[in-house]
């Protein structure tokens, strides 16, 4: 479906995220024929630049010079100022009615939060305070919010409350990239179109889960945030709790932003919170040091630009959670997630129970648990593990896969995560973004292990660059091991 007309204001306008993800995503909507014309993009910054200047970053952040770009070109525009500063505010009031008119965008206004969250505070009051994010018969303002949504439960709320104050829930877009990649959005698909899976999808049939969502490179040139936030912040209270709950939900009643999300929800609240008594049983912090990655040989974390020497930060969190449900009852689920470890994979793999009787124990074969594995990403597709006999006189069996690529069977170039999201928000569909119930769950789920590892270091294990983290992480495991692609 083709956007609605749309005026796309983007705080943070000259950002890495800006520059890197969203104005290419926007370009490629434009190119497929998504982009309404009547849309224009206004960034908004402290950089000082002008709608001229501006628009060279663009052109150099898109790495090419063609009609298609000018096209967009023609839709940018910059406007210079300090967050805290209200003239910014009244500015950007007089700027928007100015445009709004100029591309005739039916007041169909988003407001896209991709500043460093500690300035979100001041743009909702001072955008709220000036009227701008009131809705009325003719505009319907929404606010597209980046992560970290607030650094701990409360913090959160906080954040969540303000919001509240200007805005209602429905005009609030908290994204997670995660949500829009179009293999996350086939979970979904593929459990509830599908009659094979659903009966066999619990605790009877299902021995545990593993979600791992892995990494090579290190933090590059995010220190400030990342000395702040840490992986527990940065990956699990979003990307993999979001995983979790597509896995392991119930059928919504139908596929509608509100039916999937109170699904969602309700799974979420079913999540058994991690506590203190939990770490290095049930959760594992780790940092790298250094290694070789690729053949290359790379730093420790403690020695990356602006990172305390002695930081006590993790960029590895493995944990093993439970789900108090019947459906999930005594199911472990291992989430597993860090930087600067063997390979870049992002995966979901289902492990199924024995066999409940094997007739071939006399002959010393002992039959591997079938494991059905959803590739996240790169490899998009999914493959199912089966035991076979192998050709040949003796009685023996063996692993035999079968593969599914996304790229060999469709056409398949898995579009930017924001894409998707650009064009759900600006045609009102909530459906993959984050409630506030779910989003405030989420971080009660680790909240107590946030202040324990921020006010109290706890042992930090180390692991090499380039492995798949620190070995006590294996001993979660009763008997499996962690599948490490590749
Ligand atoms: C972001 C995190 O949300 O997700 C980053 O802040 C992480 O630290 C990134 O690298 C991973 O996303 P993707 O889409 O590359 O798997």
């Amino acid at each position: 479906i083709k956007g609605d007309p749309a005026s796309i204001v983007i705080f943070g306008g000259s950002g890495d995220l800006t520059l890197k993800k969203l104005i290419p995503s926007l370009f490629n909507l434009q190119k497929r024929n998504l982009l309404s014309e009547n849309t224009y993009i206004l960034g908004v910054g402290r950089t000082n630049l002008d709608s001229e200047s501006y628009r060279e970053l663009i052109k150099d952040a898109l790495n090419k010079s063609n009609k298609e770009v000018n096209k967009l070109l023609e839709k940018i525009y910059y406007l210079n100022g300090d967050y805290t500063d209200k003239n910014l505010y009244q500015n950007l009031k007089i700027k928007m009615d100015e445009l709004d008119e100029k591309h005739k965008t039916n007041y169909n206004r988003l407001f896209y939060f991709a500043t460093p969250q500690i300035v979100y505070m001041d743009i909702i009051k001072k955008l709220g305070n000036n009227g701008m994010l009131k809705k009325t018969d003719t505009i319907f303002p929404k606010v597209i919010v980046e992560k970290p949504f607030g650094s701990d439960f409360n913090s959160s709320k906080r954040l969540d409350k303000e919001l509240h104050n200007y805005l209602e829930e429905e005009q609030i877009f908290r994204i997670d990239h995660y949500l829009g990649k179009e293999t996350v959005q086939n979970i979904l698909m593929f459990r509830f179109a599908n009659t094979i899976f659903e009966p066999i999808w619990n605790y009877k049939y299902i021995d545990h889960v593993q979600i791992n969502v892995t990494e090579d490179l290190g933090i590059g040139s995010r220190a400030g945030y990342f000395e702040n936030s840490g992986l527990l912040r940065d990956m699990f209270q979003n990307h993999m709790l979001q995983l979790l709950a597509l896995v392991g939900m119930e059928p919504p009643a139908q596929l509608d932003a509100e039916s999937v999300r109170d699904e969602k929800y309700k799974l979420l609240k079913s999540v058994r919170p991690l506590k203190v008594e939990d770490i290095n049983k049930k959760i594992i912090k780790g940092q790298y040091i250094e290694g070789t990655i690729n053949g290359e040989k790379v730093k420790a974390y403690r020695d990356e630009k602006n990172v305390d020497p002695n930081s006590q930060r993790e960029t590895y969190v493995a944990a093993k959670m439970y789900i108090d449900n019947w459906r999930w009852s005594g199911v472990p689920f291992y989430l597993r997630s860090g930087k600067r470890l063997k390979l870049k994979n992002s995966q979901i793999s289902i492990h199924f129970k024995e066999v409940p009787f094997s007739i071939f124990s006399k002959n010393k074969l002992k039959p591997h648990k079938n494991i059905l594995t959803l590739n996240i990403q790169p490899n998009e597709g999914f493959s199912l593990n089966l035991q076979a006999k192998q050709p040949g006189s003796k009685l023996c069996l063996n692993d035999l896969n079968m593969d599914f690529r996304y790229s060999e069977f469709f056409d398949f170039d898995p579009p930017e995560a924001y894409e998707r999201l650009f064009l759900d928000v600006i045609l009102d569909d909530q459906t993959l973004f984050v409630r506030s119930d779910a989003m405030e769950t989420s971080w009660e789920i680790i909240d107590e292990i946030l202040q324990e590892w921020d006010n109290n270091p706890d042992i930090l294990h180390f692991y090499k660059s380039g492995s798949w983290g620190p070995d006590i992480s294996e001993g979660l495991f009763n008997e499996d091991n962690w599948v490490n692609p590749g």
